[in-house]
Parts: C-alpha cells; sequence; structure tokens
C-alpha cells in the first residue's frame, strides 16, 4: 500500500474509529505502524491465501536452516487483518519452523489484546496463510515470483 495513500487520511479520526469499535490501543498501533508489511525480495516462500470475506494476505519469508530469517505480508484486508498479520510477521522472525507452528489464533488475540469479536476471523486468516506458508516450505512446494 503506498504510502502517500496514509498522508491523506486523518490519522487521529480513523484511530478514533478504531477505538469506539473496540480495538485495544495495541492493535491500532500494529495497525498504523505496519512495521511487517510488504514485499520482501529475498523471500524464498510466498504463500497467497484469500479468506472467505474476499480478504487477501500474501506472506514473503526468507528462511534459511528451517529458521525464519525475515517475514513481510501484504495485506488487501481489514484492521483486524493488518493488525493481526503485523503481530504475525513481528513473532515469526527469528523463529524457526517448528516454534513458528505454535503462532496460533489465542497467541495473537493475547498480542493485540482486543479487536472486535466480529474480527476473529481475520487473525485466522493471518493464521492460516503463515501456517500454510510453513507447510509449503517443508513439503518443497514454495512458490517463488520470477
Ligand atoms: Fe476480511 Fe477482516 S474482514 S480479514
Amino acid at each position: 500500500m503506498g504510502s502517500d495513500i496514509l498522508q491523506n487520511y486523518d490519522a487521529e479520526a480513523v484511530k478514533e474509529m478504531l477505538q469506539s469499535s473496540g480495538y485495544s490501543d495495541k492493535a491500532i498501533q500494529y495497525y498504523v505502524e505496519r512495521k511487517g508489511m510488504g514485499k520482501l525480495e529475498e523471500a524464498n516462500q510466498i504463500t497467497e491465501l484469500t479468506g472467505p470475506c474476499g480478504d487477501t494476505m500474501k506472506v514473503f519469508l526468507k528462511i534459511e536452516d528451517d529458521k525464519i530469517q525475515d517475514a513481510k505480508i501484504q495485506v488487501l484486508g481489514c484492521p483486524g487483518a493488518i493488525s493481526s498479520a503485523m503481530v504475525a510477521m513481528d513473532m515469526a522472525k527469528g523463529k524457526t519452523l517448528e516454534e513458528a507452528k505454535t503462532i496460533t489464533e489465542g497467541v495473537i488475540f493475547k498480542e493485540l489484546e482486543n479487536i472486535p469479536d466480529q474480527k476473529q476471523h481475520c487473525i485466522q486468516l493471518t493464521v492460516k496463510t503463515l501456517q500454510n506458508a510453513i507447510e509449503e516450505y517443508q513439503k518443497g512446494n514454495n512458490h517463488k515470483e520470477g
């Protein structure tokens, strides 16, 4: 997502809306900072998944010696999707594949502290995307873009 788009919106107003719809300050911080957002040129595992809501995530993992050295994700989705995806990228970095398999919905929700109930499926999409990527890598099915 282009940062020029972000510059054109009223960040404070967005924060207020998110707060009043049930996002914790921590979840909002992940949403606003978007540290793990984007593409990773050196990725050797790229996995894309679209959820039942129609939102899509594309995860980029750089894996060496069964360890996730770096991780980024592109998210075409709601604030719940974006904030949970940012947590997942933060957590995945530096973990072995086996350790990263322990990044479950509960673990992400705990880190976010709170997001609206109807946004729980967004965490599910994040977890599925990451876990599919790990599974595909382990099966040797690592889609790499040309
Ligand atoms: Fe689709 Fe949140 S509504 S991921």
